[in-house]
């Protein structure tokens, strides 16, 4: 509304978002994706099913809501993404987004090998989905050998850089918007008919009641602390600028907080849903949950093998994955390559290209630490997991810890609580406990968490 103008370096007219729901599908479509959907069930697995869920859910309480609720007022206050927001509020903190751009960058790296690999099974229900007897070798057979995964890998970066060079990212947001309630749809199904599946309580059931019994050691509980804290941070896109991003284009008369509770609402559904949709699967058909990154793609055809038109219903799951994933590698993307753009005065062209081939490089890395690397570890992880560990446990939470002292010691408070008070109609009610969780709760807890993390597991 005649508030588009010129900011900071990169001379673009300001768009706004013309509706609230506008921006929630936008912010939505960045934070569900592969972290929802093939992340949360397999971490969820390997880091003590239940218990881990309820650590996770007090994290989103207690760090992601606030936390993504600031940066959607630092974005707004500011009216320009991420580092440049930092730049403009003090320049000594500038490192606290370019963290954020390092991050990105990590994590696309390897989230393009996955999504990869949703392009294969997308290759593989379309010319006829056979999967074969043991759905896990396939998997392991896949994954392991070394040209396939690093070319459908490829295949989803050139993806993403066509995309963003192209700058049809608006086309494909769109697309999403579709693709999303889509995928809500298609994944209660799936979720349906996994839960009953003969066997399928057990999973359910692993899943939702945690077993304190099976948290005898100080390194299990803290494996189940920082991965959860990690998983939210990773499923809610925190710590990358991306809500700075998008909070720069939102109205002054929208309401901050609610949008938050709705995007963390969705994302947190999303993830419960594809842990559903997995984990009584997983049992039923006898895998295991602490199986790793493989777990939904060993798991999820053998619960369409037993679908009616399951072909058909395989295909399309992945195609909606597929889309899932792309909106939130594009959104990886931008945040790399408006970084070099805005700071380096790169041509878009030149910063997307450069980028892509560098992180398509290293994911490629990472691919073969699935096989004919393996042999490489890095504190005994493969080279694959060691950059999950440096994003999710080291990086992120990093940014995030950095951005409440910042907000809470530096900048202060009252500027982001008149911001969230801006668009709603009263006071801001939680103004107290959000204050205490910025200043001190989160800090503290942030920091406690990531000293555990750093304990090495044996
Ligand atoms: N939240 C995304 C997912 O669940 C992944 C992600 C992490 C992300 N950080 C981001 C996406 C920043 C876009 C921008 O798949």
């Amino acid at each position: 509304m005649g508030m588009s103008k010129n900011q900071g370096s990169t001379l673009q007219k300001r768009g706004q978002f013309t509706s609230s729901l506008g921006f929630i599908l936008a912010a939505a479509g960045s934070a569900v994706g592969l972290g929802n959907l093939w992340k949360f069930p397999y971490i969820a697995g390997s880091s003590g099913g239940g218990v881990f869920l309820l650590f996770y859910l007090i994290f989103v309480c207690v760090l992601g809501l606030p936390i993504l609720l600031t940066e959607m007022a630092i974005g707004r206050k500011t009216q320009i993404s991420a580092v440049g927001a930092y730049k403009k509020l003090n320049k000594k903190w500038t490192f606290v987004g370019v963290l954020g751009v390092v991050c990105a960058f990590v994590i696309l790296s390897y989230y393009s090998v996955i999504g990869g690999w949703v392009l294969k099974y997308i290759a593989g229900y379309a010319t006829g989905g056979n999967f074969g007897a043991d759905t896990k070798q396939y998997f392991d057979t896949f994954v392991s050998s070394p040209v396939e995964p690093v070319v459908w890998h490829l295949i989803f970066m050139l993806f993403c850089a066509v995309v963003v060079v192209g700058g049809v990212a608006k086309g494909i947001e769109k697309a999403s918007k579709i693709m999303l309630p889509l995928l809500f749809l298609m994944i209660v199904v799936v979720a349906v008919r996994s839960a009953t599946l003969p066997g399928g309580m057990e999973g359910l059931k692993f899943l939702f009641v945690p077993n304190f019994s099976a948290l005898d050691s100080f390194e299990k509980v803290a494996n189940a602390m920082v991965s959860a804290m990690g998983q939210v941070f990773f499923s809610l896109s925190l710590g990358m600028g991306i809500t700075i991003t998008y909070g720069s284009y939102l109205k002054r008369d929208t309401n901050l907080s609610k949008d938050a509770v709705v995007i963390s609402g969705l994302d947190t559904v999303m993830a419960l849903l594809s842990g559903i949709a997995i984990m009584p699967a997983v049992f039923a058909f006898g895998f295991k949950p602490q199986a790793g990154p493989g777990l939904i793609f060993a798991t999820l055809p053998s619960v369409f093998s037993e679908m009616p038109l399951g072909g058909l219903f395989g295909l399309l799951f992945f195609i909606l994955v597929f889309f899932a994933a792309a909106t939130s590698a594009i959104a990886l993307l931008e945040v790399v390559s408006a970084f070099l753009i805005d700071s380096f005065h790169w041509s878009r062209k030149k910063a997307t290209i450069l980028m892509s081939c560098l992180m398509g490089a290293i994911g490629a890395v990472a691919s073969l630490s699935m096989g004919a690397l393996s042999g490489v570890t890095i504190a005994n992880m493969n080279i694959f997991d060691a950059m999950g560990y440096l994003t999710d446990k080291i990086l992120m939470p990093l940014a995030a810890l950095f951005m409440c002292i910042f907000v809470g010691h530096v900048w202060g408070i009252k500027p982001v609580v008149e911001e969230i008070e801006l668009g709603s109609a009263g006071p801001f009610r939680l103004r107290w406990i959000f204050s205490m969780i910025l200043k001190y709760i989160a800090p503290v807890l942030i920091l406690v968490i990531f000293i555990m993390g750093l304990i090495p597991a044996k």
